[in-house]
């Protein structure tokens, strides 16, 4: 099978790329390098010379080289991970957060259409759900935006399920909960270019020394620490998810949207003593402030990706801690 990965040399679509390398598959990747650097893309070149293919791509402005990389690639599937991620940004700069998401996808589609290729995973996010008052998080509950990323996520899922329609093309919609943690060989893991805003890289950084202390945003919420609660998932268990979506492509037709969460509500104090023991580290904290736009409570019900995709996560906070710390250690950030 031939597959074209776009946001290849970031965190998740690197690491999905390796796993589909690992498998046999032949992968062709491409990244603007808008969130990374050619680490990943020359890593998977050393390792798999022969089924890794690597161009440097803006899905936004280089729709004809895109259509030319299709005509090359011919793949079977399309992995649809580039994307800007950041939410606080999202709310500083919407605009370019609107275009180069929405567009790009737009590009993609189009793209995919004039080379016939039908069948296309696209990364979402739990965040479509806003606010949701009922947990966990089915995927009958209604979508809602918090922010201008939200609003793309949910924007894209509705484009893709209108393409859908003509029955020209079939999709799966992978929603999120919190990936973290590396890859099990330790060469790939979450390093955003600029100061990360996410949970697990901010505790890295702590117990780097490169902070002193982690916030801990909210003290003061009805959960039994008082801290908020996610669904945090190892990312090797992210990217099994994907595999079993490409799958499910294989038999179903339309859009569907699937969570891949755990279905385990975990609070920040607890990610955090659980990164402390299990690394043997000490990570100083402080209480502080709820941050804006925070829910206090997000997790999946994951019963949906099981009887679907048969797929279930199977990693627990142990080896999210102790490989988020490991590539770390092993790599530098
Ligand atoms: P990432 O930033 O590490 O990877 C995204 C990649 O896409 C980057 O390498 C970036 O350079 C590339 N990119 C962005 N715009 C592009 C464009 N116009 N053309 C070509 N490449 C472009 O992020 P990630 O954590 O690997 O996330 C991958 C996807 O998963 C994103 O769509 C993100 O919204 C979604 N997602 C991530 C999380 C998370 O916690 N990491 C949670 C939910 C959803
Ligand atoms: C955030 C985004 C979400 C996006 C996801 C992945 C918001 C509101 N949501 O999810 O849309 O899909 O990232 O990019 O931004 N925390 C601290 N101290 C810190 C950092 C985080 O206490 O230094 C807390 C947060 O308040 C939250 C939890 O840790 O309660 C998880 O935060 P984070 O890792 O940023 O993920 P989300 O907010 O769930």
């Amino acid at each position: 099978m031939k597959i074209l990965v776009t946001g290849a040399a970031g965190y998740i679509g690197g690491t999905f790329a390796f796993e589909a390398l690992k498998k046999g598959y032949k992968v062709f990747g491409l990244d603007n390098f808008s969130n990374s650097t050619d680490f990943v893309p020359s890593i998977l070149s050393r390792k798999f010379k022969k089924n890794w293919v690597f161009t440097e791509l803006d899905l936004v402005h280089h729709k004809a080289e895109t259509i030319e990389f299709f005509n090359q690639a011919k793949p079977d599937v399309v992995i649809h991970f580039a994307g800007l991620k950041a939410v606080g940004e999202s709310e500083i700069q919407p605009i370019w957060y609107w275009e180069n998401n929405l567009i790009s996808s737009i590009n993609l589609l189009k793209c995919m259409k004039a080379t016939g290729v039908k069948k296309l995973v696209f990364s979402s996010s739990a965040t479509v759900y806003g606010d949701a008052k009922q947990q966990p998080i089915t995927e009958t509950q209604p979508t809602k935006s918090l922010s201008s990323y939200g609003s793309t996520k949910i924007a894209i899922e509705q484009l893709i399920y209108d393409a859908c329609k003509s029955k020209n093309m079939n999709a799966v919609c992978l929603r999120y909960f919190n990936p973290v943690g590396a890859h099990e060989e330790n060469i790939i893991f979450e390093s955003p270019l600029g100061e990360p805003n996410n949970l697990m890289p901010r505790i890295v950084r702590v117990g780097l020394g490169i902070d002193k202390k982690i916030k801990i945003f909210g003290h003061d919420y009805s959960t039994s620490d008082k801290t908020a609660e996610r669904d945090y998932i190892h990312i090797s268990d992210l990217v099994d998810g994907h595999f079993a979506g490409v799958q499910y492509l294989a038999k179903m037709s339309g859009c569907h949207s699937v969570n891949l969460g755990t279905g385990k509500p975990t609070s920040v104090l607890e990610l955090i003593n659980a990164f402390q023991q299990h690394n043997n580290i000490e990570i100083p904290f402080e209480f502080c402030n709820r941050r804006l736009g925070d829910v206090e409570t997000c997790y999946a019900n994951p019963t949906l990706a099981e009887s679907l995709l048969g797929w279930r996560a199977k990693y627990g906070l142990d080896l999210m801690c102790k490989s988020a710390w490991g590539a770390v250690k092993k790599n530098g950030l």
